[in-house]
């Protein structure tokens, strides 16, 4: 037998992943609000550190702000054009809000052990105790130098811009449940990290300490839409086996 047959999600898999470029015009067909709803909704299982989920999607619908966002997005063609816009903002406060969250539900939950609601209560104290006293500014400096020394010691989690960091590094995982969520659904994606981060954080009223890792433009590629041809690094580039 086909080893396909046998692995439908493979093959799923592989059409969405090869699906999805970057496209950078998009036609004028809206995408069912239905579709947006399911695949926003795929990404909240997208994995992240501690399940701590520090990140919101921003699903800009008005009219009139989506045009601002898309003038924000350095105006390019693809915000411009695009029939949706998702905002994709991360920050340790939104963890924090998810650990007290999860913690209220562990509380309540009939269904989950003792030896698990401890468990859970235990790892939740421990990043909380990470994103609070080393969240703190303080610890930036102590990164800095460290990470002079010991450069693999960069991504840390402490210090205000490094517990930044590591909340916009989680969002890059329900980034990409989107857009690949889109491509089994055969709408197309643009991730857009060129934008004004201060502008778009202003026109969503963000709150201080939020960083703005992604716009996702959404839409369907128009016919004529710039695809370039597609190239990657040879596979023992960038797999080191060991
Ligand atoms: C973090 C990130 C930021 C990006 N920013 C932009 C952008 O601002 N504008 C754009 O046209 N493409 C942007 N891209 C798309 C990349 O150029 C594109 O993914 C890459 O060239 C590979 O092409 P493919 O996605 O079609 O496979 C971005 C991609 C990522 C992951």
């Amino acid at each position: 037998m086909n080893i396909q047959n046998q692995l439908p999600h493979w093959a799923d898999f592989q059409a969405a992943n090869r699906f999805r470029r970057a496209i950078r015009e998009f036609n004028s067909t809206p995408i069912p609000e239905e579709d947006i709803e399911a695949l926003l909704g795929e990404a909240l299982y997208a994995p992240s550190s501690g399940n701590l989920q520090p990140y919101e999607l921003h699903w800009v619908r008005t009219p009139a702000l989506k045009k601002l966002i898309a003038e924000a997005c350095n105006g390019q063609k693809a915000a411009a054009s695009a029939a949706e816009l998702i905002v994709v903002v991360a920050s340790p406060a939104i963890a924090r809000k998810t650990a007290a969250t999860q913690l209220a539900h562990i509380d309540s939950s009939s269904t989950l052990a003792e030896k698990s609601k401890d468990y859970h209560r235990r790892h939740i104290a421990k990043f909380l105790k990470i994103l609070g006293i080393g969240g703190l500014p303080i610890w930036a400096q102590v990164l800095s130098i460290a990470a002079m020394i010991r450069p693999t010691l960069s991504l840390l989690p402490i210090g205000h811009i490094g517990s930044r960091h590591w909340a916009a590094r989680n969002a890059v995982f329900a980034s990409q449940t989107v857009m690949l969520a889109a491509a089994a659904k055969e709408i197309d994606s643009c991730p857009m990290e060129g934008f004004s981060a201060t502008k778009v954080a202003k026109l969503l009223g963000l709150p201080r300490g939020s960083v703005i890792l992604l716009v996702i433009a959404l839409g369907y590629r128009n016919g004529d839409a710039r695809i370039e041809e597609r190239w990657r690094r040879p596979m023992n580039d960038v797999v080191i086996s060991h």
